[in-house]
């Protein structure tokens, strides 16, 4: 039988980001995927603080990653087939669009956009602010032109304003379909 296809699962410092893995960690591993999650250094800080370490690292069965490895140590994650940035907060879109690798989650991502054969999805955790920046609509052409699969628009993730109160759920019905649609 043939092995399950590997999910990396990519995680940054946005509001919402200590529901991954109810959200997404959980129902991937339901759908059949192998999961490793790595986290940027500041999603890494809030869940440690939170406790939220434990449960991943047992549900999945490898180390979640925040650090580099050294380099004489083997890699902690297998290979992966598809790759999802959820929550991605303005910042980590923004190194990713100019394939900056100035942590183990960036540094993945970013080497993955330019290998043949494995898939990225992204969801832009971002209001309407981080989209009127004018290097933004330069980063969302660039991804999409690499053939990342960004999961947004209006009916998917409504733009709110800084500081208006408004908040919405992260989308992790819309980021699991488009992580399924991946599927190899
Ligand atoms: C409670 C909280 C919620 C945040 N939510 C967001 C968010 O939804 N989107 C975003 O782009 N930045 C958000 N930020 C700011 C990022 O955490 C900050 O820019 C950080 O440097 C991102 O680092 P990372 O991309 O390496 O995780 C939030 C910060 C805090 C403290």
């Amino acid at each position: 039988m043939a092995e399950s296809p590997m999910l990396g699962v990519v995680a940054s410092g946005a509001g919402g980001v200590e529901g991954l893995f109810d959200g997404l960690v959980r129902p991937a591993l339901d759908a059949g995927w192998r999961v490793g999650v790595t986290l940027t250094p500041t999603a890494g800080r809030w869940f440690r603080d939170a406790g939220l370490v434990d449960e991943i690292e047992k549900a999945t069965g490898l180390p979640l990653r925040v650090e580099s490895r050294l380099p004489g140590e083997p890699k902690p994650h297998p290979p992966v087939d598809t790759y999802v940035v959820a929550p991605a907060t303005a910042n980590t879109v923004a190194k990713l669009a100019l394939g900056f690798g100035d942590n183990q989650a960036l540094t993945q991502v970013s080497e993955a956009i330019g290998i043949d054969g494995v898939e990225v999805v992204v969801f832009p955790c971002v209001n309407a602010a981080h989209v009127r920046h004018p290097a933004w609509p330069g980063h969302i052409a660039a991804l999409r032109a690499a053939g990342v699969h960004l999961v947004d628009g209006e009916d998917v993730w409504p733009l709110t304003e800084p500081r208006s109160g408004e908040w919405h759920p992260i989308p992790w019905h819309a980021v699991l379909d488009a992580v399924n649609s991946t599927r190899p």
